[in-house]
């Protein structure tokens, strides 16, 4: 096998996407563009991966990490003149260069694979990765002599409507023959209707160097579909969220509506968890066997052990343990830690809490900056009161303890082991393990009242 290179294009703006993110960068199914592509071409065997970046170079180096090289240009003259910037890393080299775009995020490593394989059986300098588009506005087409072959490819600007009528299109991804790429981008002009050097010229270049051309052409143009604007971003997006639904269904979890389930690329279900419609898992969400989930839930950076039940709910970034019931209607915000066997009831809302195996918050509670040790009983309406209107406070409930409906417990304060709160107390004081503690005013009943105030008034 000749030695592998691959150059990826994202130093451009994204002018057609009207936004103020770099356009490689916004995301497809929560990952960005350009990191789908970076993730496929990853799997393959390339010695070196190399990003032309540009526009928002500092973020996009954020976002890819170290595990690949770049090359910086400083000013979006076209795609030619993208892969130029590479000429220090690479110009030298023999071996096979694919270049490929940061804007066709639905790629698959299998198409790039069968792409290599086919310049690597053929002696051309250059094979195309083509597809045939129904709507193919947009695209650059190819343009074939009459035995078939491949003369150039015009973008579409510069088409006349005959060659507008072609199906046949460019998708932005080629195999070259290192050397040769180099040479005949060095002869590529901007005489044309954009005034960019484009990458595609270089196939008119060889092609009159008597090299010969080659096209691959893929049968699903879906693949290759190029996110210029937002109506093509919604589309890979469905795409991609369908290719993702399928992938869990077929590891074995059940999606009843596969099109009404948003699930990002970075989520890891188990087997036997089923998820109902409306249900959003995004981030690095790992649930595992045999949940339920849904319908209408948020979960975004959470772990969900086993057996859990999650319903008409939000949770973010928290821990969530096994055999726990959630909602409907509860709100687990970040730093939750939720260990097995715990409920948490409808319009519940945790912040920063621990919640001990086996404990209780069945209804109408706040629970934020707290500790809520194991089997604890949180009573209706419970509220650790933990703002002062400047700094928060801890709340610690200790294990076994029962804490009475409609409490609030102003911290820092300490509920000890098995100890009780009487509902409806204002507790500003710790209370010892197994005490019971009351904190309201006594009850007083005026026998008659009512009687003798009306009498009075006669
Ligand atoms: C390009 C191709 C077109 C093909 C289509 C497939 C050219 C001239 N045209 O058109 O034939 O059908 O892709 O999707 O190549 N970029 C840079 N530096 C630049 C210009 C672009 O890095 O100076 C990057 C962009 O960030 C983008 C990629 O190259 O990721 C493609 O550029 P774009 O402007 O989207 O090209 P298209 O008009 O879509
Ligand atoms: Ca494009």
């Amino acid at each position: 096998m000749l030695t592998r290179y691959a150059v990826i294009l994202a130093a451009g703006q994204g002018t057609r996407m009207k936004s103020k993110l770099y356009k490689v960068l916004h995301p497809v199914c929560g990952k960005p563009m350009v990191e789908h592509v970076v993730d496929q071409v990853s799997k393959l065997q390339i010695k070196d991966v190399v990003a032309v970046i540009g526009h928002g170079s500092e973020k996009v180096k954020q976002q890819l990490g170290s595990k690949i090289g770049y090359a910086y240009q400083a000013e979006q003259l076209g795609t030619a003149h993208a892969v130029i910037q590479t000429k220090e890393l690479l110009e030298n080299k023999e071996g096979v260069t694919l270049v490929i775009c940061g804007d066709t995020p639905l790629i698959k490593s299998e198409t790039i694979e069968s792409l290599f394989k086919h310049h690597e059986t053929t002696s051309a300098k250059a094979t195309i990765l083509t597809a045939v588009a129904q709507d193919p506005s947009g695209y650059g087409r190819i343009i074939r002599s009459g035995a078939g072959d491949v003369e150039k490819i015009v973008e579409h600007k510069d088409a006349t409507n005959q060659e507008k009528a072609i199906k046949e299109i460019n998708t932005g991804t080629y195999c070259f023959d290192n050397v040769s790429l180099f040479q005949a981008l060095n002869q590529v002009s901007n005489e044309n209707a954009q005034g960019e050097y484009y990458l595609p010229d270089v196939i008119e270049i060889l092609k009159k160097q008597g090299e010969v051309i080659s096209a691959f052409q893929t049968g699903d143009f879906e693949e290759t579909l190029g996110v210029n604007d937002r109506v093509a971003l919604a589309e890979a997006e469905r795409i991609m969220k369908h290719r993702i639904n399928e992938m869990h269904m077929r590891n074995g979890v059940s999606i009843i509506d596969p099109s009404n389930t948003y699930i990002e690329a970075g989520v890891m279900i188990k087997e036997d968890t089923v998820i109902l419609p409306g249900t959003f898992l995004s981030g690095q969400t790992i649930i595992d066997s045999d949940c339920i989930i849904g319908p209408n839930t948020e979960i975004k950076n959470c772990t969900v052990g086993k057996n859990t039940i999650i319903k008409q709910s939000v949770a973010h970034d928290s821990k969530i343990g096994s055999e726990v019931n959630i909602g409907p209607f509860a709100h687990i915000r970040p730093q939750s830690n939720i260990d097995d066997e715990v409920k948490i009831g409808n319009f519940v809302e945790l912040k920063k809490a621990d919640f001990g195996k086996g404990s209780k918050a069945s209804h109408l509670s706040y629970i934020g900056d707290a500790k809520v040790g194991s089997d604890v009983n949180i009573g209706c309406g419970t509220i650790t009161v933990n703002y002062d209107g400047k700094n928060k406070f801890l709340t610690t409930i200790e294990d076994g303890a029962f804490v009475g409906c409609n409490s609030n417990l102003i911290a820092p304060v300490t509920i000890g082991l098995g100890a009780y709160v009487a509902a409806g107390s204002t507790i500003t004081e710790d209370v010892p393990a197994s005490a019971l503690s009351i904190a309201r005013a006594r009850q007083v009943n005026k026998e008659n009242y009512v009687n003798n105030l009306q009498n009075n008034q006669k």
